[in-house]
């Protein structure tokens, strides 16, 4: 293996998606190559910024396959596919089974909006984490890419990046904040060191 075959898990708008797009497109992440984008919301933006990149995507609806258990199948089955040795969550607003997470055992990242272990977990998803940040009244928040187990949000850390707290902040000015200075840089990062590693065993 001489790149890391990636797909990219996704729900919404996807602008963690473009920063992985903008990053290999800039020669950011060698050892990774962008594979594959899924996404389990079928009007998901992040679709379109897939097509416009060209990658290749996928589209399951867990109410249309009949749970969780058959949305893991598929899942695997498109993975499986895709010959893809690493999956990135990037804003991923479905929680994976432990049998799922065991499987690709420190194989899938997830991209946090807060420093955990704060204001992470079950119910800590988007704008909620932000709001809960600016509620405790914190005065320095950020971003955190971890690897996903069975437990939300309780992987080992990867890479974290503070992100100052202003005073006039709401939750939508804080949102985009820690996207622009943390996440947006931490996610092609960690993607990128993931990436090498796997490549690096694979040699061995
Ligand atoms: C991002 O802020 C991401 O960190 C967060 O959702 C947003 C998705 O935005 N993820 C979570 O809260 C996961 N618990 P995007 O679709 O524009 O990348």
């Amino acid at each position: 293996m001489r790149r890391a075959r990636v797909a990219v898990l996704v729900s919404g708008g996807g602008t963690n998606l473009q920063a992985l797009i903008d990053a290999a497109a800039r020669g950011e992440m060698p050892h990774a190559e962008l594979a594959l984008v899924v996404s389990n919301v079928k009007d998901a933006y992040a679709l379109t910024r897939a097509e416009k990149a060209g990658l290749p995507t996928v589209t399951l609806s867990k109410r249309a396959l009949g749970g969780q258990e058959a949305f893991e199948a598929a899942l695997t089955e498109a993975l499986e596919a895709a010959a893809i040795d690493l999956i990135v969550l990037a804003g991923f607003m479905t929680i994976l089974s432990g049998a799922f997470t065991a499987r690709y055992d420190h194989r899938i990242l997830n991209i946090h909006p807060s420093l955990i272990p704060s204001f992470c977990g079950e119910g800590f998803y988007g704008l909620r984490v932000h709001e809960a940040a600016l509620r405790k009244g914190v005065k320095v928040t950020g971003a955190t890419v971890h690897f996903v187990n069975e437990i939300p949000d309780g992987g080992e850390i990867i890479l974290q990046k503070a992100v100052n707290i202003r005073e006039n902040d709401t939750p939508e000015t804080l949102q985009k904040r820690v996207m622009r200075l943390a996440e947006w840089k931490l996610l092609p990062r960690a993607v990128e060191k993931i990436s090498t590693e796997l490549v690096m065993r694979n040699e061995e």
